[in-house]
Protein backbone atom coordinates (compact mmCIF):
# COMPACT_ATOMS: atom_id res chain seq x y z
CA UNK A 1 0.00 0.00 0.00
CA UNK A 2 1.51 3.28 -0.99
CA UNK A 3 1.00 4.67 3.16
CA UNK A 4 3.46 1.86 4.15
CA UNK A 5 6.04 2.96 1.01
CA UNK A 6 4.97 6.47 3.03
CA UNK A 7 5.76 5.45 6.32
CA UNK A 8 8.63 3.82 5.50
CA UNK A 9 10.17 6.67 3.68
CA UNK A 10 9.46 8.98 6.29
CA UNK A 11 11.00 6.51 8.74
CA UNK A 12 13.60 6.73 7.12
CA UNK A 13 13.80 10.71 6.27
CA UNK A 14 13.16 11.45 10.32
CA UNK A 15 16.35 12.47 12.04
CA UNK A 16 17.11 14.28 8.49
CA UNK A 17 14.28 15.93 7.76
CA UNK A 18 14.86 19.08 9.20
CA UNK A 19 18.20 19.33 7.14
CA UNK A 20 16.95 19.22 4.38
CA UNK A 21 13.40 20.95 4.53
CA UNK A 22 13.97 24.14 7.31
CA UNK A 23 15.91 25.40 3.99
CA UNK A 24 16.95 28.90 5.97
CA UNK A 25 15.52 31.01 8.82
CA UNK A 26 13.86 33.52 6.34
CA UNK A 27 12.25 30.75 4.70
CA UNK A 28 10.87 29.42 7.92
CA UNK A 29 9.83 32.75 9.23
CA UNK A 30 8.19 33.39 5.79
CA UNK A 31 5.90 29.90 5.69
CA UNK A 32 5.48 30.30 9.37
CA UNK A 33 3.71 33.60 8.81
CA UNK A 34 1.80 32.81 5.43
CA UNK A 35 0.04 30.07 7.18
CA UNK A 36 -0.70 31.72 10.64
CA UNK A 37 -2.25 34.61 9.00
CA UNK A 38 -4.58 32.38 7.04
CA UNK A 39 -5.20 30.36 10.12
CA UNK A 40 -6.60 33.47 12.03
CA UNK A 41 -5.17 32.03 15.55
CA UNK A 42 -6.54 33.48 18.93
CA UNK A 43 -3.36 34.30 20.79
CA UNK A 44 -3.54 31.97 23.69
CA UNK A 45 -6.23 30.02 23.12
CA UNK A 46 -7.15 28.54 19.80
CA UNK A 47 -7.08 24.70 19.31
CA UNK A 48 -5.47 23.72 16.39
CA UNK A 49 -4.78 20.27 14.34
CA UNK A 50 -1.98 19.94 12.62
CA UNK A 51 -2.26 16.68 10.10
CA UNK A 52 0.43 15.44 8.88
CA UNK A 53 2.39 17.46 11.08
CA UNK A 54 5.86 15.76 10.83
CA UNK A 55 8.56 17.03 13.04
CA UNK A 56 6.36 20.39 13.65
CA UNK A 57 8.50 22.42 11.67
CA UNK A 58 5.63 24.77 11.58
CA UNK A 59 3.49 23.65 14.62
CA UNK A 60 6.04 25.34 16.97
CA UNK A 61 5.83 28.21 15.36
CA UNK A 62 1.76 28.72 15.61
CA UNK A 63 1.94 27.05 18.86
CA UNK A 64 3.11 30.55 19.56
CA UNK A 65 0.27 32.08 18.75
CA UNK A 66 -2.48 29.47 19.09
CA UNK A 67 -3.20 27.37 22.93
CA UNK A 68 -2.70 23.99 22.00
CA UNK A 69 -1.25 21.99 18.40
CA UNK A 70 -2.09 18.49 18.26
CA UNK A 71 0.49 16.60 15.88
CA UNK A 72 -1.10 14.12 14.41
CA UNK A 73 1.33 11.99 11.64
CA UNK A 74 1.99 8.42 10.24
CA UNK A 75 5.04 8.16 11.23
CA UNK A 76 6.15 7.93 15.03
CA UNK A 77 9.47 8.90 14.05
CA UNK A 78 8.51 11.95 12.72
CA UNK A 79 6.47 12.85 15.82
CA UNK A 80 9.76 11.77 18.11
CA UNK A 81 11.84 14.55 16.52
CA UNK A 82 9.29 17.00 18.05
CA UNK A 83 10.60 19.38 20.41
CA UNK A 84 9.32 19.14 23.72
CA UNK A 85 6.77 21.50 25.04
CA UNK A 86 3.56 21.14 26.66
CA UNK A 87 1.93 23.05 23.82
CA UNK A 88 2.08 20.19 21.32
CA UNK A 89 0.45 17.07 21.76
CA UNK A 90 2.08 14.38 19.19
CA UNK A 91 -0.04 11.77 17.76
CA UNK A 92 0.49 8.52 15.63
CA UNK A 93 -2.74 8.63 13.07
CA UNK A 94 -3.17 8.87 9.71
CA UNK A 95 -5.49 11.71 8.22
CA UNK A 96 -7.91 8.93 6.61
CA UNK A 97 -8.12 7.09 10.79
CA UNK A 98 -9.26 10.61 11.90
CA UNK A 99 -11.38 11.87 9.34
CA UNK A 100 -13.18 8.41 9.62
CA UNK A 101 -13.55 9.19 13.53
CA UNK A 102 -11.43 5.73 13.81
CA UNK A 103 -8.90 7.29 16.22
CA UNK A 104 -10.08 9.51 19.44
CA UNK A 105 -8.74 13.01 19.05
CA UNK A 106 -7.65 14.85 22.39
CA UNK A 107 -10.71 17.58 22.02
CA UNK A 108 -13.87 17.46 20.05
CA UNK A 109 -12.92 20.31 17.42
CA UNK A 110 -10.81 22.18 16.31
CA UNK A 111 -10.81 25.99 15.75
CA UNK A 112 -7.69 25.46 13.27
CA UNK A 113 -6.66 22.50 10.88
CA UNK A 114 -3.44 22.76 8.92
CA UNK A 115 -2.61 20.50 6.29
CA UNK A 116 0.80 21.53 4.88
CA UNK A 117 2.39 19.27 2.04
CA UNK A 118 0.08 16.07 3.14
CA UNK A 119 -2.15 16.27 0.97
CA UNK A 120 -0.25 14.24 -1.64
CA UNK A 121 -0.21 11.32 0.18
CA UNK A 122 -3.77 10.78 1.28
CA UNK A 123 -6.22 8.26 -0.22
CA UNK A 124 -9.01 9.96 -1.43
CA UNK A 125 -8.72 13.63 -0.52
CA UNK A 126 -12.35 14.41 -0.88
CA UNK A 127 -13.91 12.41 1.32
CA UNK A 128 -10.78 13.25 3.92
CA UNK A 129 -11.17 16.74 4.23
CA UNK A 130 -15.30 16.29 4.46
CA UNK A 131 -14.37 14.48 7.08
CA UNK A 132 -12.04 17.43 8.38
CA UNK A 133 -14.42 19.87 8.32
CA UNK A 134 -16.60 18.14 10.92
CA UNK A 135 -14.35 18.97 13.45
CA UNK A 136 -14.61 22.58 12.78
CA UNK A 137 -17.02 24.54 14.47
CA UNK A 138 -18.77 27.57 13.09
CA UNK A 139 -16.02 29.92 12.02
CA UNK A 140 -13.01 27.23 11.79
CA UNK A 141 -10.62 27.01 9.44
CA UNK A 142 -8.97 24.08 7.53
CA UNK A 143 -5.37 25.29 5.81
CA UNK A 144 -4.03 23.02 3.08
CA UNK A 145 -1.23 23.93 2.20
CA UNK A 146 0.69 22.40 -0.92
CA UNK A 147 2.87 22.58 -4.36
CA UNK A 148 1.32 23.40 -7.04
CA UNK A 149 1.22 20.65 -10.02
CA UNK A 150 3.86 22.45 -11.75
CA UNK A 151 7.14 23.06 -10.08
CA UNK A 152 10.24 24.72 -11.33
CA UNK A 153 12.60 22.96 -9.16
CA UNK A 154 16.08 21.87 -10.63
CA UNK A 155 15.45 18.23 -10.79
CA UNK A 156 15.90 15.66 -13.40
CA UNK A 157 13.47 15.14 -16.00
CA UNK A 158 11.91 11.98 -14.37
CA UNK A 159 11.42 13.01 -11.06
CA UNK A 160 8.94 16.25 -12.17
CA UNK A 161 7.36 14.08 -14.77
CA UNK A 162 5.95 11.64 -11.26
CA UNK A 163 5.57 15.04 -9.74
CA UNK A 164 3.08 15.98 -12.39
CA UNK A 165 1.39 12.43 -11.97
CA UNK A 166 1.31 12.21 -8.47
CA UNK A 167 0.46 15.38 -7.04
CA UNK A 168 -3.35 16.73 -6.74
CA UNK A 169 -4.17 19.90 -8.19
CA UNK A 170 -5.11 23.07 -5.67
CA UNK A 171 -8.21 23.78 -7.70
CA UNK A 172 -9.50 19.90 -7.12
CA UNK A 173 -8.63 20.36 -3.34
CA UNK A 174 -11.14 24.22 -3.28
CA UNK A 175 -13.96 22.38 -4.60
CA UNK A 176 -13.66 19.25 -2.48
CA UNK A 177 -13.65 21.59 0.20
CA UNK A 178 -16.23 24.02 -1.10
CA UNK A 179 -18.45 20.21 -1.43
CA UNK A 180 -17.54 19.63 1.95
CA UNK A 181 -20.08 22.67 2.94
CA UNK A 182 -16.96 25.35 3.61
CA UNK A 183 -16.18 28.88 1.78
CA UNK A 184 -12.83 28.28 -0.01
CA UNK A 185 -9.82 31.05 -1.10
CA UNK A 186 -6.86 29.95 -3.36
CA UNK A 187 -4.24 31.59 -2.83
CA UNK A 188 -0.44 31.28 -3.79
CA UNK A 189 3.06 32.64 -2.77
CA UNK A 190 6.27 32.02 -3.51
CA UNK A 191 9.87 32.26 -2.06
CA UNK A 192 13.67 32.41 -3.71
CA UNK A 193 15.49 29.89 -2.96
CA UNK A 194 19.29 29.56 -3.67
CA UNK A 195 21.21 26.55 -2.69
CA UNK A 196 24.97 25.53 -3.63
CA UNK A 197 24.64 23.07 -6.19
CA UNK A 198 26.23 20.37 -3.91
CA UNK A 199 24.15 20.92 -1.25
CA UNK A 200 20.98 20.84 -3.50
CA UNK A 201 21.89 17.37 -5.08
CA UNK A 202 22.56 16.34 -1.69
CA UNK A 203 19.32 16.70 -0.62
CA UNK A 204 17.90 14.96 -4.06
CA UNK A 205 20.50 11.80 -2.69
CA UNK A 206 18.55 12.09 0.60
CA UNK A 207 15.62 11.66 -1.52
CA UNK A 208 14.32 15.03 0.46
CA UNK A 209 10.66 14.98 -1.92
CA UNK A 210 8.96 11.98 -1.10
CA UNK A 211 8.35 10.89 -4.84
CA UNK A 212 11.92 10.78 -5.43
CA UNK A 213 12.24 7.73 -2.95
CA UNK A 214 10.33 6.36 -6.28
CA UNK A 215 14.09 6.25 -7.58
CA UNK A 216 16.41 3.46 -7.40
CA UNK A 217 20.10 4.23 -6.50
CA UNK A 218 21.72 4.34 -9.93
CA UNK A 219 18.74 6.80 -10.92
CA UNK A 220 19.20 8.83 -7.98
CA UNK A 221 23.20 9.15 -9.78
CA UNK A 222 21.98 9.52 -13.45
CA UNK A 223 19.22 11.97 -12.56
CA UNK A 224 22.27 14.62 -10.43
CA UNK A 225 24.27 14.02 -13.43
CA UNK A 226 21.40 15.14 -15.49
CA UNK A 227 20.89 18.35 -13.06
CA UNK A 228 24.49 19.15 -12.74
CA UNK A 229 24.49 19.51 -16.62
CA UNK A 230 21.70 21.79 -17.02
CA UNK A 231 22.38 23.41 -13.98
CA UNK A 232 26.38 23.82 -14.08
CA UNK A 233 25.69 26.11 -10.96
CA UNK A 234 27.89 26.85 -8.74
CA UNK A 235 24.02 27.84 -7.06
CA UNK A 236 20.22 26.54 -7.99
CA UNK A 237 17.95 29.76 -7.50
CA UNK A 238 14.32 29.12 -7.89
CA UNK A 239 10.66 30.26 -6.57
CA UNK A 240 9.33 27.75 -3.92
CA UNK A 241 5.69 29.06 -5.35
CA UNK A 242 3.00 27.33 -2.99
CA UNK A 243 -1.28 27.01 -3.13
CA UNK A 244 -2.48 28.20 0.17
CA UNK A 245 -6.19 26.42 -0.33
CA UNK A 246 -8.48 27.76 2.64
CA UNK A 247 -11.79 26.45 3.65
CA UNK A 248 -13.93 28.45 6.60
CA UNK A 249 -17.14 26.76 7.87
CA UNK A 250 -20.33 28.83 8.22
C1 LIG B 1 6.36 16.39 3.47
S1 LIG B 1 6.08 15.91 5.14
C2 LIG B 1 5.36 17.43 5.77
C3 LIG B 1 5.59 17.61 7.25
C4 LIG B 1 5.13 18.95 7.80
N1 LIG B 1 3.73 19.20 7.56
C5 LIG B 1 5.98 20.07 7.21
O1 LIG B 1 5.48 20.82 6.38
O2 LIG B 1 7.17 20.15 7.61
C6 LIG B 1 4.69 14.84 5.06
C7 LIG B 1 4.30 14.24 6.41
O3 LIG B 1 3.02 13.62 6.26
C8 LIG B 1 3.02 12.37 6.94
N2 LIG B 1 1.99 11.52 6.31
C9 LIG B 1 2.05 10.85 5.13
N3 LIG B 1 0.88 10.26 4.87
C10 LIG B 1 0.05 10.57 5.88
C11 LIG B 1 -1.30 10.26 6.19
N4 LIG B 1 -2.02 9.52 5.35
N5 LIG B 1 -1.83 10.75 7.34
C12 LIG B 1 -1.08 11.51 8.19
N6 LIG B 1 0.21 11.83 7.95
C13 LIG B 1 0.77 11.36 6.83
C14 LIG B 1 4.44 11.86 6.80
O4 LIG B 1 4.75 10.89 7.79
C15 LIG B 1 5.24 13.16 6.92
O5 LIG B 1 5.59 13.42 8.25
Amino acid sequence: MQSDIDRAHYQRLANKYDENWAYSPEFMRWMTENLRKRLSLIPGSSRVLDVGSGTGLYARGIAEQAGVVVCADLSAAMLEQLPADERLIPLVAGAEELAGGEIRLPHDSYDAILMKEVIHHVAHPPQVLDGMSRLLPPGGRILVAMLPSEIGYPLFDAALELFRERQPAPEDIADALGRAGLRTELTYDEFPLVFTLDRYTQMVRNRYMSMLASFDDNEIDAGISEIRRTHPGPEVRFPDRFAFVLGVKA
